[in-house]
């Protein structure tokens, strides 16, 4: 079969390959082999193929497959041939809070991913995938919406009335918008692109903000909540927006760091932080069971992923250049 390697240790985008390997081996006891139909780009796998994570040469990128089971090993009772599934982010983190192991075990990072035709693994490394949805669709959900579902509704408990403030138009702010316009709250859009806020007021954004305009938009947003401040700040931009979201957030509102997007490490406005009796809680996607609650979700809520372009298996590195060109707006997917 056909998969993508990279070709360097650290990575770099030109290094990427396109190489045949062998095909997946009949599953064991407790395996499914899966015929990958997509995946889609988080800026998890660009930091992996841009070799800002260090992997081994020859590590097939992508955290996110979707597909149809091929075959099902011994004891497997959860799937049957023809099912369509989509990856969990954590393989071996089913429920509960996360093993140690499944930090260095992430497909596309720690162990191969899903830039390749077939794979064969544990059942439990997928879920089925959502009613309805193709399987680009699926793809987008085991990392960026995920993690945008496991801030609002595990970490943080969204109600109807609560007002959500969204960093970006990348896959898990869409999500986040998504998610929270379904479940009646109020929500605050950033977006260094006027064009982009545009999409987003048609996704049901409330408010928005250019943050290239308008540098101290944590207390723009506090405005557009009448002073209060927002409840929830799902916050990928990294150190360098901790203090605009902590301004925006209301007294005892909840922060969700998550990305990395302006660096890796920062200050702390630690006065800031208690004086408001905030909530910074930091989190790594989430777990099988999440994956579970949140498909159920999608499918009662009827909520469908963004996908601003769709690039072939071959074509992987013009897909990330599309991503750090900032093309793109909520998912970039790829058709395998
Ligand atoms: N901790 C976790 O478990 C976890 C899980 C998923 C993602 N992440 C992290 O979350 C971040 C977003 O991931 P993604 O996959 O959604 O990325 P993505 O699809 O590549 O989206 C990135 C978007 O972020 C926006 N952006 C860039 N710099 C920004 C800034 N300084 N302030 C606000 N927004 C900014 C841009 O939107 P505009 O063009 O609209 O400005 C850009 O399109 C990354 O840092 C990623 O590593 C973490």
């Amino acid at each position: 079969m056909k998969a993508i390697r990279t070709g360097t240790s650290p990575s770099t985008l030109d290094s990427l390959e396109l190489v045949d390997i062998d095909d997946a081996p009949r599953p064991g006891p407790g395996e499914i082999t899966v015929d990958l139909k997509a995946s889609s780009l988080n800026y998890h796998d660009f930091a992996v193929v841009k070799g800002m994570i260090p992997t081994e040469q020859g590590r097939i990128p992508m955290s996110d497959g979707a597909g149809v089971v091929t075959a099902i090993g011994e004891g497997v009772t959860e799937f049957a041939s023809g099912d369509t599934v989509v990856s969990t982010f954590f393989p071996e983190w089913l429920t509960g809070p996360p093993p140690q192991s499944a930090f260095t075990r992430v497909p596309g990072d720690g162990i191969d991913g899903f830039a390749r035709e077939s794979i064969t693994a544990p059942a439990t490394a997928f879920t089925r995938a959502p009613e309805g949805f193709s399987h680009t669709e699926a793809a987008t959900l085991t990392c960026a919406g995920l993690t945008a579902w496991r801030a609002l509704f595990v970490d943080y408990a969204l109600k109807p009335g609560d007002t959500v403030l969204v960093q970006g138009t990348g896959g898990v702010s869409i999500f986040a918008l998504q998610f929270a316009k379904a479940a009646g709250a109020t929500v605050i859009a950033t977006s260094s692109s006027d064009k982009k806020l545009e999409r987003v007021k048609q996704l049901g954004a409330d408010h928005v903000i250019n943050y290239k305009e308008i540098e101290a938009w944590g207390p723009k947003a506090l405005g557009m909540t009448g002073g209060r401040g927002v409840d929830c700040v799902v916050k990928v931009g990294g150190p360098g927006t901790l203090d605009q979201s902590m301004l925006a957030a209301r007294v005892g509102g909840h922060v969700s760091l998550i990305g990395v997007l302006t660096g890796m490490a920062g200050p702390v406005q630690t006065a800031l932080l208690f004086s408001k009796n905030l909530t910074v809680q930091g989190l790594t996607v989430g777990s099988r069971a999440m994956q579970q609650d949140m498909i159920a979700a999608i499918e009662a809520n009827g909520i469908k992923p963004v996908i601003s372009d769709t690039f072939a298996l071959a074509d992987l590195a013009d897909a990330f250049r599309h991503q750090e060109a900032n093309k793109h707006f909520g998912k970039i997917a790829v058709e395998i």
